[in-house]
């Protein structure tokens, strides 16, 4: 019997590499993993979660898919139960990009350039991203995805060590493909800065509303480029 993966998880599935062991942290039910062993993408993964019950989810679907031998269970909150050496790849999916950036950011040894991050940040997708261009990551592919209305988005990031320029509309644009499902959430992006842009005009904060208006600018150039 194999785990059939939504579109919201396959796109986090194909940005593995493979080969290796993967660490998935927020596993819950821990689809991921098994999906990726039992495919033979990898080689073997840890699944890892902050709750005790998510843990336990994720040993039922282990047990029933037979796969104890190859996928360990970890107690963790973000990476702090981890170093380097577990594995080679790190995915993040269905948690927030403000959470999945603050548990980036309790862990230095991430900036490893052996090391391989998936990341399907479920809202914020700009807080990660300005986390990753300013400690030195490189985010190399970005793909959009939907399961009936709702939009998801997923994307890889390596450390490369250098750190590069980057508007607030970057954090938004990342490296989204010009395709349909992208540009649905970055209007959906763009609906939400208005709304801020609106309440920071109606409180004297201009410059700050400023602000936005260009980055929304900028973003509804990339969508009707
Ligand atoms: C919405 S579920 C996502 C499950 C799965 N990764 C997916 O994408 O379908 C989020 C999971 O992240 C876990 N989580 C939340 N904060 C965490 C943290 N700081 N460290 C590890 N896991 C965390 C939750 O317990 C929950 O099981």
């Amino acid at each position: 019997m194999s785990v059939n993966l939504t579109p919201r998880l396959s796109a986090a599935a194909s940005l593995v590499r493979g080969g290796g062991i993967i660490a998935d942290i927020g596993t819950d039910h821990g689809y991921l993993p098994v999906y990726l062993v039992q495919t033979g993408r990898v080689k073997g993964a840890i699944a890892a979660d902050i709750g005790r019950m998510p843990l336990q989810n994720a040993a039922k679907a282990i047990e029933h898919y037979g796969m104890t031998d190859k996928i360990s269970l970890r107690l963790s909150d973000g990476l702090c139960k981890f170093t380097p050496d577990d594995a080679q790849e790190f995915v993040f999916a269905g948690m927030g990009g403000t959470l999945i950036a603050e548990k980036l950011s309790e862990t230095p040894w991430i900036k490893n350039k052996d090391l391989h991050f998936v990341f399907q940040p479920q809202s914020r997708a700009e807080d990660l991203r300005k986390f990753l261009f300013e400690n030195g990551f490189c985010i190399n592919k970005e793909i959009a995805t939907h399961e009936g209305r709702r939009l998801y988005i997923a994307f890889d990031a390596v450390y490369t060590g250098e750190t590069r320029e980057f508007t607030y509309a970057d954090c938004f644009i990342g490296e989204l493909p010009r395709c349909e499902d992208a540009f649905k959430h970055l209007t959906h992006q763009v609906s939400r800065l208005r709304e801020k842009h609106d309440a920071y005009m109606k409180c004297g904060r201009c410059d700050e509303a400023q602000e936005l208006f260009e980055t929304i600018k900028k973003i509804e150039g990339f969508i009707n480029d």
